[in-house]
């Protein structure tokens, strides 16, 4: 409680006159306190008066005697009932009225004379009490937000006039508002002392941010300081707003791993038990907010929900998603292939979302998934998948080596050879195209002694390979083609002429080649034809002149030897034509 009174001790010198009310001055006095009631003021001199008489008003026109001094005498005091061993006279002629009461709020007068006048003085005496202290009662255990909750009873014990409390939150004060903030104030007067209680009661609808509020009530008294009570505090109690469920787990979230779910609700008291939804099975958790489920399974994929045990409709749900992925490459390992087989290849995915796919052949990135429908040489290699969803990866291999059925390259394989190395005008008659074409296995490195425009290479199938180049010779030139592998080396040459000469020779040549050609044809028909007349003409003479002059055994000699001639001198003359 604080006080009020700057000094009780003083009481007596702090009695303050106030105002003058019909003439009337009053005087307030602090109930149990002695009063001083002033007389005249000074109005009179001292040495003046002749004597001073104290009275009060009774009622009802009556007066009560308290006191009289006269000059040069002792006070007299005729005082009885409630003012008997009361009063006594201050040395300025005022009255001292001991132990203030209620009851004395009434007019005292005092009476001067002086040479031959008589005048009355009336004062009208006040007696004010501040409240014996300020306390807080009936004070509520807890605040429930937002319901209008009795929050305690102020009470102002024993004041007069009756107290005005206010009641304050944080030192501000409350205003009723007839929503959350409701005052009720009621006053009763002790009909022995007069004094009057004064009860406030407050009802209040307590906010979230009102815990550790101070409450507290005060009255400011007509005289005197403020008076404070102690301060209040309240459990602001709530129940559940808000309520979510947490899923504890690693991310990415696989097969195996555990997951914790975790119920968080707000409110005051927060709740401490729980149950948790597992897709149909239903788990009570107390005084505890967690749920742990180990190893988990693609199966436990689903919705999951925890809600409060008294409240099944406070509910939260999350989705969990367990990831996997699974895939399965065939082939895989080693492949052994002949060429010019298909080899099927297939790449099942099992996963829980989408997936990307990456293809490298040793270790160079493809395009797309490797298809065979005729593996060759060059497919053989490394084949590598990386399948990949999220932050999860998973990879697949096969090696393929192609092998070539032929029996024949199969034994050559190994050191590379040569198989032709031949040139070609081009079709402008601006350069010539010199082309090597080689065998060997591993697939053999193709090189030239001179620079040209590589046209291109083949295909390396079946162990053969051919490559091309395009040159522009301007002078004659020997050219060579050199293939190496690691078993071995191969190299030919091969004479270009220098193409401006060449060309017009080429032509020369072909006219003269094509007409010589036709010459010897020509040559060797035209003898064929003659030596034929020839030889039939002849016949037909030999015929006669045999049928005239010869004998039969000679006939067949003779002509036998003339045939031989003939035969003979065919031959000479195709011999001829030949060369
Ligand atoms: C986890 O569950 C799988 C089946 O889902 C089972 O094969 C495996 O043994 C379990 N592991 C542990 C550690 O319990
Ligand atoms: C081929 O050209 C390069 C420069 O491009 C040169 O250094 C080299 O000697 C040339 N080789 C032949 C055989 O002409
Ligand atoms: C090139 O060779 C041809 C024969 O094939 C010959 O007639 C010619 O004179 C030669 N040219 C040079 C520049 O050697
Ligand atoms: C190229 O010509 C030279 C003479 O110039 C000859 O000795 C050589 O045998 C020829 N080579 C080929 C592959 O024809």
């Amino acid at each position: 409680m604080h006080l009020l009174f700057a000094s009780c001790a003083c009481a007596l010198l702090i009695t303050a006159l106030l105002r003058q009310v019909s003439g009337l001055e009053t005087v307030i006095g602090l109930y149990g306190e002695t009063l001083e009631i002033p007389c005249n003021k000074g109005a009179v001199k001292a040495e003046d008066v002749v004597m001073t008489k104290w009275k009060y008003d009774k009622g009802d026109g009556l007066s009560g005697h308290l006191l009289v001094k006269q000059k040069n005498q002792n006070v007299s005091i005729s005082a009885t009932d409630e003012y008997k061993g009361r009063v006594s006279l201050a040395a300025n002629s005022g009255l001292l009225l001991s132990a203030a009461k209620l009851t004395d709020q009434r007019t005292f007068t005092c009476m001067v004379v002086a040479s031959a006048d008589i005048t009355e003085y009336p004062v009208t005496v006040v007696v004010y009490k501040t409240p014996a202290g300020l306390e807080i009662s009936d004070k509520a255990e807890e605040l429930e937000i937002g319901k209008l909750t009795k929050l305690g009873t102020c009470v102002a014990q024993d004041a007069n006039p009756a107290a005005n409390i206010t009641w304050l939150k944080n030192n501000k004060p409350l205003v009723a508002d007839g929503k959350g903030i409701s005052i009720q104030a009621s006053v009763l007067v002790d009909p022995v002392t007069g004094l009057s209680t004064t009860s406030s009661i407050l009802e209040y609808s307590a906010e979230k941010e009102d815990t550790d509020a101070q409450f507290t009530c005060s009255t400011q008294h007509t005289v005197g300081a403020e008076q404070v009570s102690s301060p209040v505090t309240f459990t602001i109690t709530y129940s559940t707003e808000n309520i979510v469920l947490q899923v504890i787990a690693q991310d990415p979230l696989v097969e195996g791993d555990n997951v914790t779910l975790k119920c968080v609700a707000d409110g005051n008291p927060a709740p401490t038990s729980f149950n948790f939804h597992l897709k149909g099975e239903l788990v009570k958790v107390e005084d505890a907010d967690t749920h742990t489920i180990t190893n988990v399974s693609r199966d436990t994929t689903g919705e999951y929900k925890c809600s409060l045990i008294d409240n099944p409709t406070m509910e939260a749900s999350k989705d969990i998603t367990v990831n996997y992925l699974d895939i399965n490459l065939s082939p895989s390992g080693n492949i052994i292939k002949n060429a010019g087989e298909a080899l099927d290849v297939t790449l099942q995915i099992d996963a829980s979302g989408e997936s990307k796919v990456s293809w490298t052949k040793d270790n160079v990135k493809l395009d797309k998934e490797p298809k065979f429908t005729k593996v060759t040489y060059s497919d053989s290699g490394l084949y590598e998948c990386e399948v990949t969803m999220g932050l999860l990866s998973r990879k697949a291999a096969f090696d393929l080596v192609v092998e070539d059925v032929s029996e024949e390259l199969r034994a050559v394989a190994g050191a590379p050879v040569i198989r032709q190395l031949s040139k070609q005008r081009g079709e402008d008659g601006q350069h010539k195209v010199l082309i090597c074409e080689a065998e060997g296995s591993p697939k053999p490195a193709v090189s030239w002694s001179i620079n040209g425009t590589s046209l291109d290479e083949s295909p390396f199938v079946n162990g053969k390979i051919t490559h091309k180049i395009t040159v522009v010779p301007t002078a004659n030139l020997t050219v060579s083609c050199t293939v190496s592998n690691e078993f071995g080396v191969d190299t030919r040459a091969i004479n270009v002429s220098s193409l401006f000469e060449e060309v017009r020779m080429d032509k020369q040549d072909q006219s003269d080649d094509s007409d010589q050609t036709k010459l010897v044809v020509g040559v060797v028909v035209g003898l064929l034809v003659a030596t034929v007349v020839i030889g039939l003409a002849y016949l037909v003479y030999m015929k006669k002149s045999k049928q005239g002059s010869w004998k039969t055994g000679e006939k067949e000699n003779g002509s036998s030897e003339e045939e031989k001639k003939l035969e003979e001198k065919v031959e000479e003359n195709s011999q001829k034509a030949e060369v």
